[in-house]
This record gives C-alpha cells, sequence and structure tokens, in this order.
C-alpha cells in the first residue's frame, strides 16, 4: 500500500540489460571496453534507483584509518592480479567501476576497506586463480542500489559529503538500506582529469523508494 507507488514504478522501467556489457550503452563509462549495466528503475531529484545483477568481482581488504591509504594500497595489489599475478600469468582487461565498500566509522577509527574490480564478461565464470592469497573473489548479489553522482576525485571528504547528502534524503523519505557500509563507485583512471564520474551507492533493503 505505501510501497504500491515505488512498485508500480519498478515494473514500469525494467529492461534487460544489468550484467557485464559494452561500456557504450553507459555514457559516463567511457574508459574501458566493459562496464557493469543496470536497469534505472526511477529517478527522483535527489537520487537514482538502479538495479544490479550478481556479478563477480577480484576484491582485496585493507584495515585503515583513511580510504585513499586502504584504496591505493588495494588497487595496486588488484591491478597486479590482472596484470599477471596470476596462476595463468593472464592479462585481464580493466573493466569500471572500481568499487570500495566504506564502513560507516568514526575518523579515529580503523575501519576494513574492500577494493574490487569487475571480472570482464569472459572471465565471469573461471577466473585465474590469484598467486596473493590477500586477493579474492566475491559475488554481489542481484540488488536494488540508491545512487548519487559526483565530479572530480573519490577523497574521503567528498565521499562523505555526497553520502551523508544521499542517507538524508534517504531517511526523509524512510527508505530501507543498510547503513553500516555504503560503496564508492569510480568510473576513471587516476590520470584523467575531464569529466570524472563518481557515485555513492547505498544498498536497498526493501522495495525501493521512487519519491
Ligand atoms: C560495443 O558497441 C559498439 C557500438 O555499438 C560496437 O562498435 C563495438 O563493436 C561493441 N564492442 C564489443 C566488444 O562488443
Amino acid at each position: 500500500m505505501i510501497y504500491l507507488s515505488g512498485l508500480v514504478g519498478f515494473l514500469l522501467v525494467v529492461t534487460a540489460e544489468a550484467g557485464v556489457g559494452n561500456s557504450s550503452q553507459l555514457p559516463f563509462c567511457f574508459e574501458t571496453t566493459q562496464c557493469l549495466l543496470f536497469d534505472l528503475i526511477c529517478k527522483t531529484k535527489n537520487y537514482e534507483v538502479r538495479h544490479y545483477s550478481s556479478v563477480k568481482w577480484v576484491s582485496t581488504d585493507e584495515e585503515s584509518y583513511f580510504m585513499e591509504l586502504a584504496s591505493s594500497k588495494a588497487f595496486k595489489r588488484l591491478y597486479n592480479y590482472i596484470t599477471g599475478d596470476n596462476k595463468n600469468k593472464e592479462n585481464i582487461e580493466m573493466t569500471a567501476p572500481v568499487i570500495v565498500k566504506i564502513p560507516d566509522k568514526m575518523f579515529w577509527e580503523k575501519g576494513v576497506f574492500t577494493t574490487s574490480f569487475l571480472l570482464p564478461a569472459e572471465y565471469q565464470t573461471n577466473p585465474p586463480i590469484p598467486t596473493d592469497d590477500k586477493v579474492y573473489f566475491q559475488d554481489t548479489p542481484d540488488m536494488y542500489v540508491y545512487v548519487q553522482t559526483y565530479r572530480g576525485w573519490i577523497l574521503t571528504f567528498s565521499d562523505k559529503s555526497v553520502a551523508n547528502s544521499l542517507s538524508s534524503a534517504l531517511n526523509s523519505v524512510h527508505a530501507a538500506y543498510q547503513k553500516d557500509s555504503h560503496y564508492a563507485a569510480g568510473y576513471n583512471s587516476p590520470m584523467t582529469v575531464f569529466n570524472r564520474h563518481n557515485e555513492v551507492w547505498f544498498v536497498a533493503e526493501d522495495v525501493p523508494r521512487c519519491f
């Protein structure tokens, strides 16, 4: 009843392209040939609701006070994996986005940050075994996420300010979402200066709210 309008929106706009696909379908994903595609469920003035299919990532964890420190160490480790540090010495192409799972914590607390590269379509099943035992695979579930987008670089302060803005928008419509962490999603190489595109994702815990 209270969810009905959200549900109707959801039924109207679902298409069937979520998964790892051709980057030409996603205007802000222009640096890699494959990107993570999604179904856009709805867009309010404060956020987008997206549906993602279950996909496989190569991931690594770093405990730290700072996201910047954790993600740069993690990025190197994952980059080594895709450039040959695997049992078959295979080169695996870079995809987008790179996601960092950021724990909700106070700045004086340490937290575990999980950085993940999306495996290309041809490696979604049977990716080569990593040689570094800190590198592992995980599948994100089929999920709905609330998204806000921003320009520039993913830094603790920019991520936090967008995450705060998104969570207040979600709280004001009584949306149910996972509050112990969120994702930072980046679509650009660190060298890229123009048209950088970053996102904050909160994972929905219920039928997503579209108002
Ligand atoms: C991706 O789409 C573009 C434009 O439709 C096409 O030219 C290209 O060949 C596609 N790439 C792959 C890997 O399918």
